[in-house]
């Protein structure tokens, strides 16, 4: 980009800080700096905008806490794209929510085969002995990009013939609701973070022992019987949970 276009209007209302927060910002969103890609330093943004150090700082500090921007000590600030917002108290599929965020979502199917629950899943899923699941490990993708590893346990005996979907390409509570008849109630979550453990961290693309947002999920239809145990693991540097918090109401 040449110096000219950097230009910032020293005589208008807008900061100048501003300008160049919003003109880096612009670049990052443009596909011009991608992730990972070194930002000048303070110095640098002095000199090549002609204002104090701290313009410079305050521009890039407006960075970091939209959350494009990430502080490495001793090696400079580098671009990085912001968390997704995972709205905790939607219950949404993975299909949904990826599409709402205007992105593409996509699957890898790592693993999918009939088994006998184990007790304590068969008392999660309110199952009786000789029941059996449809056992579903998938890696979610948003614009190809690995966002989480999800496990899924699922009662065949409410969805006959399940097994021999294609989860690559269907999705799980689409293919519930349509082609079942589903009406989902409610879901019990927890949500704990767990480090990664080397299989994860390959499939997700990240380090060895990288953050995980982990959220299991025991999903209710309207009537309350269980429909799915799953275990989903977000990857810790893509993902935040987000919800809103009201007051409790007086008695
Ligand atoms: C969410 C839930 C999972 C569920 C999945 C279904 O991610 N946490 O428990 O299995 O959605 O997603 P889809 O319908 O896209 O297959």
């Amino acid at each position: 980009m040449s110096v000219a276009m950097d230009a910032l209007n020293k005589r208008g209302f807008v900061p100048l800080y501003y300008q160049i927060q919003q003109t880096l910002l612009n670049r990052i969103t443009s596909g011009e700096l991608k992730e990972g890609d070194m930002l000048e330093s303070e110095e640098e943004l002095s000199r090549r905008y002609l204002v104090s150090r701290m313009t410079a700082r305050q521009a890039l500090q407006g960075l970091k806490a939209k959350g494009y921007a990430v502080s490495e000590r001793g090696r400079g600030t580098f671009v990085m794209k912001p968390k997704l917002s995972k709205s905790i108290l939607m219950l949404e599929s993975f299909t949904e929510e990826i599409r709402k965020k205007g992105i593409t979502p996509s699957s890898r199917l790592l693993q999918q085969k009939v088994s006998s629950p184990d007790p304590e899943l068969a008392e999660r899923l309110k199952l009786s002995p000789g029941d059996r699941i449809l056992y579903l490990r998938r890696l979610r993708l948003a614009n190809e990009v690995p966002l989480a590893i999800e496990e899924s346990n699922i009662p065949l005996k409410r969805f006959q013939g399940l097994e021999s979907i294609d989860f690559s390409t269907c999705s799980l509570y689409e293919t519930m609701h349509d082609r079942y008849g589903i009406e989902f109630g409610w879901a019990d979550e927890t949500i704990e973070a767990m480090l990664a453990a080397a299989d994860e961290a390959k499939l997700l693309t990240i380090p060895n022992r990288a953050s995980l947002l982990c959220i299991s999920r025991t999903l209710m239809a309207s009537d309350g019987s269980p429909l799915e145990f799953a275990l989903s693991r977000y990857r810790g540097d893509r993902y935040r949970a987000s919800l809103r918090v009201t007051l409790s109401q007086a008695d």
